[in-house]
């Protein structure tokens, strides 16, 4: 385990589960001619649970990617949601687009994005999220999908960082308070 990991909190057999069955929730709910799937990644958080996802999906996507930023350094929220990457496309209208996040915190970032997509004009918003800490809530907000409701911790790896790093790590771990402390 990484010396800045307190434990484990999803090892990835726990994390392929979760993602197989997330699968198939979204297979079941985007089959037919009707649909036209479009997977949207929030960099860069989500690219590991994307990556993963998308394999699993057996009905026909597309992907595409934006960047957003809520947080500051560090694990302290900024409460503010910039938009470093745009989602340019013209077939807008005819997308039924799930965002796809790493965790939903204060509920800020996909909120604002799941309105500023139905705004722009996309046939259907939904959102999935692989992990999800309800009890730090400031906006109402629920994903239509949710891989595992987590307590109330920073966390890393899969994709998740601290200040841009422990992303690679194969594990959703604890960071030690020890490192944010200091
Ligand atoms: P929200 O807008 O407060 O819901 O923020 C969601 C974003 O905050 C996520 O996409 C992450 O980038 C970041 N975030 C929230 N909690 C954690 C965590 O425990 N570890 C790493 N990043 C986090
Ligand atoms: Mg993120």
């Amino acid at each position: 385990m990484h010396p800045d990991v307190e434990r484990v909190l999803l090892s990835e057999k726990e994390l392929d589960d979760i993602i197989t069955r997330l699968a198939a929730q979204l297979d079941r709910d985007y089959a037919g001619e009707d649909k036209k799937l479009l997977l949207l990644c929030i960099l860069k958080g989500s690219v590991v649970f994307m990556g993963e996802l998308m394999k699993k999906i057996t009905v026909p996507v597309e992907i595409d990617f934006m960047r957003v930023s809520s947080y500051g350094a560090g694990t302290a929220t900024t409460g503010s949601v910039n938009i470093i990457l745009d989602l340019h496309r013209k077939d807008l209208e005819t997308c039924d687009i799930l965002i796809v996040e790493d965790i939903i915190d204060s509920g800020r970032t996909l909120a604002y994005l799941k309105q500023y997509l139905e705004l722009k004009g996309a046939h259907s918003v939904k959102t999935c999220t692989l992990l999800d800490k309800p009890e730090r809530r400031e906006v109402a907000f629920e994903a239509d999908y949710v891989g595992r409701e987590i307590p109330d911790e920073f966390v890393v790896g899969y994709g998740l960082d601290y200040d841009e790093r422990l992303r690679a790590l194969p594990y959703v771990g604890i960071l030690k308070p020890s490192v944010y402390s200091k």
